[in-house]
């Protein structure tokens, strides 16, 4: 029993294999996949896989990356979009100042819109936060995100960070990068976090785990992270296993 709590089968290097690689990963024990929207297409075959398979979840939203191409009929589709069955989070939302695709203006506008949209709905919130602490912090408060929670997908804050997050209702989630060697600060924060505000993922196609490193990612590599965090806390990965899956079951509602 796995739960991968970020995904993104829609991606375009699953063209070839999309479905072969999903049952792949399920038969490896990856029993619980969450496919992470990127944009509105993206949303929109989230929905069709969810509906394919019955592992599947998804969450609907569009990344910092295409926030300058929302408008607010995007958030209309959204809330129509989430209403479907398994679709049960808001994301992957939030802010990336290290590329800075969208402007960073437009980038806080859509990240409050859509916090706003998952209080409307009650559903959690994904968050992507990368060089931008404090702004997505900040922006969490101001909307009173708490009220909803959520997940701070693939976690690169510190561990003086952290009290901040749990605080306000959110749990980590932590993946590939933790296997890399220069991974210091991600294992300080798996050495400190509350075990059961911990999530897994895979973030595939991308952050492959060592040691395929490099190679494309999927769900059946979230093995390597549980096992690295067994290492870290001195647990067994069963524990790590049965415990990650059931914070996400929490965090989601799923039965
Ligand atoms: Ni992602």
């Amino acid at each position: 029993m796995l739960f991968d709590s970020h995904a993104h089968y829609d991606n375009k290097r699953f063209n070839e294999d999309r479905f072969e690689i999903i049952k792949k990963a399920y038969d490896s024990g990856v029993t619980y996949i969450l496919n992470a929207s990127a944009d509105m297409a993206s949303a929109e075959e989230t929905i069709t896989l969810t509906c394919k398979f019955d592992f599947v979840y998804g969450a609907v939203g569009v990344h910092p990356h295409s926030a300058a191409e929302m408008d607010e009929n995007d958030i209309a589709k959204l809330k129509n979009f989430a209403k479907e069955d398994k679709i049960v989070a808001i994301g992957e939302i939030g802010l990336d100042y290290y590329y800075d695709f969208s402007p960073r203006e437009q980038q806080r506008l859509w990240f409050a819109k859509q916090i706003n949209l998952a209080k409307e709905l009650n559903l959690p919130i994904i968050v992507h936060d990368r060089d931008a602490h404090k702004d997505v912090l900040d922006i969490i408060k101001s909307e009173q995100a708490r009220d909803v929670g959520g997940v701070f997908h693939c976690y690169s804050g510190s561990v003086e960070m952290l009290r901040d997050v749990l605080d306000n209702n959110f749990c980590i989630s932590v993946g590939g990068t933790l296997t890399f060697k220069n991974a210091k600060k991600a294992v300080e924060v798996v050495e400190r976090v509350p075990l059961d505000r911990l999530l897994i993922e895979t973030d595939c196609p991308y952050l492959t785990p060592e040691p395929h490193r490099g190679k494309r990612n999927d769900s059946s590599y979230v093995r390597l992270v549980a096992e690295k965090i067994a290492q870290i806390r001195g647990i067994s990965f069963e524990e790590v296993a049965e415990t990650t899956t059931n914070n996400a079951k929490r965090l989601f509602r799923i039965k």
